[in-house]
């Protein structure tokens, strides 16, 4: 075994928040501290952690505890690790940090969705890193292929599930044929969805998530509200019926597009929204409360990132990962990766994106029907890709799978349909992904 070198000069790290991931960070700090010394070529020394209540967290040695953050900032750290969430206070800490030249490491994926820009720029002002692995897809290392290994590359396309909770429930109500408020409920009860799941089902989440990506992956800032957000809540159990019977499977997914006009301008397209994609499709395996993300770049060609997106200590192995980064660039006078948002693409509306749509019909059987409906298709400029008839008695059952348009041109299509006399019921509507167009 080789010898180690003498550590140097410890790095001092607060913590803000001690839940679920902070508990498991002081788990990891303090089991690992001589692999991590070696690691980093200095001891990582947590000096503090600031919480709410000191009385709660007996886990924590009780000189460590503070309910001073902004204090434990101004003291002698040198890594600041920030695991509160949300908005404020975390987004006048950690500027408060970065401006004191202090490298952060953060899972707050709300708040660099929200002001990403100007965490960074105050990041560039003093010369500190700013790393935040653990804000998308739990222990799955992401951010830093996007960040650093793909920065050769062209990046096309990143998809993915990035909300586990969503995919929990779309994936048991495709194993049971429950309804989504049946399947939201045992969700609950097995401690999988919120008390308040308001974040998770909304997309909200997940749409926190696709901005920090397509950022990376374009170099081009985009905030949680460029992100075109649809939820699961109105995703039916014949939603889901249907597709299964086109060997399909409904995803709730974070799709981040580069999109090239006739012209060659370039612009990118951020949305989350319930979908079908093929069962075929390596994202359709990916069941229970797992994150998975396809990512599609010009050399690189296709990759997949696979593992659990949330939990304490899944999440809380991407914020050790951060530290040792952010500590080994202290120790050698470094600095990581800066923002990269030089490319500043345009983010296009959503109905200006190319999608397909499958549309589910109960229609009058009687003829003429069918070329009814056709004329609204075409009407739109939207071409139609499949179409399977299926008789009923007086009535008959329809589906539509379109080719690629606006989806501004989809939707005035269903709306248009919807009010046909001879269709009786829209039963589904749902953007299809992951095949050719
Ligand atoms: N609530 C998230 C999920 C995990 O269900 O995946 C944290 O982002």
């Amino acid at each position: 075994m080789s010898e180690r070198k003498p550590a140097g000069r410890p790095v001092r790290v607060a913590l803000l928040g001690c839940g679920t991931v902070g508990t498991e960070v002081v788990r990891l700090l303090h089991e690992q501290a001589d692999d991590l010394t070696a690691r980093v070529g200095a001891p990582v020394e947590l000096v503090g952690v600031a919480v709410r209540r000191p009385n709660k967290h007996r886990e924590v040695p009780a000189e460590l505890l503070t309910t001073d953050a902004a204090g434990l900032i101004d003291s002698d750290v040198d890594v600041v690790v920030e695991v509160i969430g949300g908005i404020e206070p975390a987004r006048t800490l950690l500027l408060a940090a970065l401006r004191a030249g202090k490298s952060v490491v953060t899972a707050n994926k709300a708040l660099l969705a929200e002001h990403g820009g100007e965490l960074f720029e105050a990041a560039d002002a003093s010369g500190a890193d700013l790393y935040f692995e653990a804000a998308v897809a739990g222990a799955i290392p992401l951010l830093r292929p996007l960040r650093e290994s793909l920065a050769g590359d062209r990046i096309t396309r990143v998809m993915g599930i990035v909300n586990g909770t969503t995919n929990f429930i779309l994936s048991a109500m495709d194993g049971t044929g429950a309804s989504y408020a049946e399947t939201l409920e045992e969700a609950t009860q097995l401690g999988y969805a919120e008390a308040d799941p308001t974040a998770d089902v909304d997309g909200f989440d997940a749409a926190a998530k696709a901005a920090i990506l397509a950022s990376l992956a374009f170099h081009t800032r985009v905030t949680a509200a460029d992100v075109h957000r649809e939820g699961i809540a109105s995703v039916t159990a014949a939603d889901v019926a249907a597709a299964r019977e086109l060997g399909r499977a409904v995803k709730l997914l974070a799709i981040c597009e580069r999109e090239v006009d006739e012209t060659g301008g370039e612009a990118v397209s951020v949305r989350v929204h319930p979908a079908m994609i093929p069962r075929s499709h390596p994202l359709a395996g990916v069941n229970g409360a797992f994150n998975a993300v396809f990512v599609e770049a010009e050399a690189a060609g296709q990759l997949m990132f696979y593992g659990q997106g949330a939990g304490g200590a899944p999440t809380a192995s991407a914020v050790l990962g951060d530290l040792v980064a952010v500590a080994r660039n202290r120790v050698v006078g470094g600095r990581g990766p800066r923002e990269s948002a030089y490319a500043d693409l345009s983010v296009r509306p959503m109905g200006q994106t190319p999608t397909r749509y499958h549309v589910s019909l109960d229609v009058a059987d009687r003829s003429g029907v069918l070329a009814q409906v056709a004329a609204v298709f075409a009407e739109h400029d939207v071409s139609i890709a499949v179409v399977r008839q299926q008789g009923r008695g007086e009535d008959a059952s329809l589906v539509v799978v379109t080719h690629s348009a606006q989806d501004s041109a989809l939707q005035s299509t269903v709306d248009k349909i919807a009010g046909l006399p001879v269709v009786r019921e829209v039963v589904s509507v749902m953007r299809v992904e992951g095949e050719e167009s």
